[in-house]
């Protein structure tokens, strides 16, 4: 039988099953660019049609989406070099399964996400005590004091497939409040240009799913962050695919598809610091 609809609220939440998809299967096919065990045993506990988000990412929408966890985690794991017992936040973390991949048995993790979502993610991934479900909107900052952390043992955000959702003024205002409370933290998450969201706004819109729109796009990440608060540093920032090694074996669609994107810098990472 399939669930149909997961989530009663809003679609929005229903994005975190394209990730977990891309995940179990590209995971599976090159365990080498990215292994994901736990993705894998996830997705058999669910029962849904994955098909539609099959055709709609393809493969290379799909190892994008490994692309960004292969960043984020090379990022946290050089980060836990020097800060083994860091706490690690996930802001809206559907169905990710970043902790199993990096753990190193001393950090702490938590997982937020609006409510109906936290509950379905600790159906399927129960909470330990070092990695725990927050069931919270983000931009209810009350979620700040729900951390526990020592700023000296590292803090550090991971934000993958989040910021465009919102426009640009409810993540400036989200991250200037986190800059300002979580004073030496770090933070990496993936952000689209202002092109991307155009055309990716208009292809759902052919396809009558509209509901779900990009909002804010990073064109200069320099013109950005950094000049929303001084206590906001861009350490580093570069496109998605600068980093990866591209394999033979993909499709020469794929290939072509990544290419074209890094031309035009449709999908970057970066890299902030909140600066003390
Ligand atoms: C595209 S999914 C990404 C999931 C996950 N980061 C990953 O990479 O697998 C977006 C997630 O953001 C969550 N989300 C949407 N609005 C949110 C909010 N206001 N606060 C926290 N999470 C939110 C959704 O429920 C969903 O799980």
């Amino acid at each position: 039988m399939n669930e149909g609809r997961l989530f009663s609220e809003d679609r929005i939440q229903e994005t975190m099953l394209g990730p977990l998809w891309a995940r179990a299967k590209y995971s599976k096919l090159y365990p080498e660019f990215l292994d994901d065990p736990k993705a894998r045993e996830i997705i058999a506990k669910i029962d849904y049609d994955f098909s539609e988000i099959e055709n709609h990412l393809g493969e290379w929408r799909g190892l994008g989406l490994l692309a960004r966890a292969k960043n984020f985690d090379n990022a946290f794991k050089r980060f836990i070099k020097d800060f083994p017992e860091a706490t690690l936040i996930n802001i809206g973390a559907g169905l990710d399964t970043t902790f199993s991949r990096v753990d190193n048995s001393k950090i702490k993790c938590y997982n937020l996400d609006l409510p109906e979502a936290a509950q379905y993610r600790k159906k399927l991934i129960p909470d330990t005590d070092r990695n725990k479900t927050l069931a919270k909107s983000a931009f209810d900052y009350d979620w700040f004091n729900e951390i526990e952390f020592e700023i000296g043992k590292g803090i550090f955000f991971i934000a993958g497939g989040f910021v465009y959702y919102f426009t640009k003024e409810k993540i400036k205002d989200l991250l200037i409040s986190m800059a300002n409370y979580f004073m030496g933290g770090y933070m990496i998450f993936d952000a689209t240009s202002k092109l991307a969201n155009k055309i990716i706004n208009r292809r759902a819109k052919k396809a009558g799913e509209d509901d779900i729109r990009f909002h804010f796009g990073v064109g200069n990440p320099e013109r950005t962050f950094s000049q929303w608060s001084s206590k906001i540093e861009l350490k580093e920032w570069y496109t998605m695919w600068s980093k990866i090694e591209i394999d033979s074996e993909w499709h020469e669609k794929t290939i072509k598809a990544i290419k074209r994107s890094e031309k035009v810098k449709a999908a970057k990472i970066i890299h902030l610091k909140f600066i003390n």
